[in-house]
């Protein structure tokens, strides 16, 4: 089953939107198998969105993902990396639909609340650097409700 790495930004955690996040991704159906409240460290920071480091709003990024705790998350089921970025929505907040988390809790872009994987081969790889301890293995007893 697949599975996608998902972090609520520092602003999400500050503004009491931890629960209303993880509320979504369970109403949807998915399955938290891993779950952690931390403070990241510039390094670990710069590692995890290092695609962009040349990006010029690169080391304000960085910032903001250290500026406080993130809840940091791995969620599994079919399809989920992709359904998950449309639960997040696009972006740039003010271009993301209502009814996705951006849409309908963000106006920047810098401030947009939550990260979620791109690609089954990044999900894989920012599993295991925000979880080398590994996940919890577990199964909901709601699966045959959920999948046919
Ligand atoms: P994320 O990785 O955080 O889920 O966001 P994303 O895939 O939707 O967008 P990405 O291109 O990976 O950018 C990562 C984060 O960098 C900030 N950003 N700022 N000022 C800008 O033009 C700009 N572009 C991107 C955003 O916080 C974005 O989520
Ligand atoms: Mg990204």
């Amino acid at each position: 089953m697949e599975q996608t790495f998902i972090m609520i930004k520092p602003d999400g955690v500050q503004r009491g939107l931890v629960g209303e996040i993880i509320s979504r991704f369970e109403k949807k159906g998915f399955s938290l198998k891993g779950l952690k409240f931390m403070n990241v460290e510039r390094t670990f920071a710069e590692c995890h969105y290092a695609d962009l480091s040349a990006k010029p709003f690169f080391t304000g990024l960085v910032d903001y993902i250290i500026s406080g705790p993130v809840v940091a998350m791995v969620w599994e089921g079919k399809g989920v990396v992709a359904t998950g970025r449309k639960i997040i929505g696009a972006t740039n907040p003010l271009a993301s639909e209502p009814g996705t988390i951006r849409g309908d809790f963000a106006i920047d872009i810098g401030r947009n609340v939550i990260h979620g994987s791109d690609a089954v081969e990044s999900a894989t790889k920012e599993i295991a650097l925000w979880f080398p301890e590994g996940t919890v293995s577990w199964q909901s007893s709601l699966k045959s409700w959920i999948y046919e």
